[in-house]
């Protein structure tokens, strides 16, 4: 069978594919430990959960508009108004079937062939292969662990070229966890302002930050800024609703608009019950968000204490997100379970034959250094994990 020549450039979400090896041994009876999943163990918030049981009993299971209800919109203007200070109007703002297909319609209208469009590195495995399959060029642009893994205004600025349309920006980070302050979004923004760039800020793990920080949105840096950002976020993540798959974008009403004409023809709208159940998680879950919040800064405490102390390993400490991003250079000649490792594929592949642990290798984020691991599952889980990488590199 002949494919597209698009599919010949693009790979399999490699998270997947670990958390495919990982069940499969685990269907073998193998008792793995996955830290492969950026999902929270988390059940779906009270509310949000009795919304979506009301709208089944009460028939809300047909087509809604294209671009989400009103309500809905509606609800996420609301809650872009109070925790980032932006103000869209509904009809600038287009619901999806999670923050991926909000992420790859906004790529879909803005970018074509001939366009490069900057990729800070470590980034979410998604975003090179989105702009692959809009035809236009991912420029991976390398941010320094010595800088926390975040970008710099330089940096940026010394990434643009004459074909540079836009810039893909996750904060905090997956996998770094790194998130910027006010003055360095600004500082990017000014850039972006000067190269005329369009931003596309992935937000979704806004609300789990760590040791006081507070967020901010790059579109609420200035009023140009706020003109040239496609906000992206959903309830994947805050609210722990991955299933449910809603998400969302709010920006520049002719790129809303020419996002919702990709989402006409690609899935319509996310599913109309978790268009209630998020709209109910917006309006009604701010407590449940914390509570979480609190637990994944415990998690946190935990499993960077626990990691960065193994041999071999360093870590610079998330300050968002629930994810680590240890440097695992230090292990490159060693043995693990009998085979020499060289590379965060091979550490990655050896814990997991090792130590029954799955973790993703850097690679899948760009960096060759590191492996990923996930702190959205139990405390109980994370510290016998720490005991088996104990064992396993000892
Ligand atoms: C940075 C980032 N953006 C977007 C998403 C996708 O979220 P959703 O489940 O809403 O599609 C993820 C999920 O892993 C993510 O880590």
């Amino acid at each position: 069978m002949k494919l597209a020549s698009r599919i010949a450039h693009i790979e399999l979400s490699p998270t997947f594919r670990i958390n495919a090896a990982a069940r499969a041994l685990a269907a073998q009876g193998v008792d793995v430990l996955d830290f492969s999943v950026g999902e929270p163990d988390f059940p779906t918030p009270p509310a949000a959960k009795e919304a979506g049981k009301a709208a089944i009993d009460g028939d809300v299971t047909k087509y809604t508009a294209n671009e989400g209800t009103l309500e809905l919109r509606r609800a996420i203007a609301a809650k872009l108004l109070r925790d980032n200070g932006l103000t869209y109007a509904p009809d600038a703002i287009l619901a999806s079937p999670g923050a991926k297909s909000s992420l790859s319609c906004a790529v879909m209208a803005l970018f074509s062939p001939g366009d490069e469009v900057l990729v800070p590195s470590p980034y979410w495995v998604s975003y090179p292969e989105q702009i692959r399959l809009s035809g236009a060029t991912p420029v991976v642009v390398p941010t320094r662990e010595s800088a926390g893994f975040k970008l710099t205004a330089a940096e940026l600025d010394a990434a643009c070229t004459v074909s540079t349309r836009g810039l893909l920006l996750n904060y905090p980070s997956n996998p770094t966890g790194a998130c910027y302050d006010a003055g360095e979004l600004a500082a990017i923004a000014e850039v972006a302002r000067r190269r005329d760039l369009v931003v596309i800020a992935d937000e979704i793990y806004e609300k789990l930050l760590f040791d006081g920080r507070t967020f901010t949105s790059i579109a609420s840096v200035s009023d140009d800024a706020y003109g040239r950002t496609v906000v992206v976020n959903g309830v994947s993540k805050s609210f722990a609703m991955t299933g449910w798959r809603l998400g969302y974008a709010a920006g520049p009403k002719e790129i809303v608009d020419a996002m919702a004409k990709v989402q006409s023809h690609t899935t319509s709208h996310p599913a109309s019950i978790s268009q209630v159940a998020a709209q109910a998680a917006l309006a009604d879950s701010e407590g449940d968000v914390r509570r979480m919040a609190a637990k994944f800064a415990e998690r946190r405490e935990v499993i960077v204490e626990g990691i960065g102390s193994l041999p071999g390993v360093t870590l610079v400490p998330p300050a968002g997100a629930f994810y680590v991003y240890p440097n695992v250079a230090g292990l490159f000649g060693r043995e693990i379970g009998g085979r020499t490792v060289r590379s965060g594929q091979d550490v990655a592949e050896a814990l997991l034959a090792a130590a029954r642990i799955a973790v993703v290798p850097g690679e899948a984020f760009g960096t060759t250094h590191h492996v990923r691991l996930s702190f959205a599952c139990s405390m109980s889980r994370i510290r016998e994990g720490i005991a088996r990488l104990q064992a396993a590199l000892a």
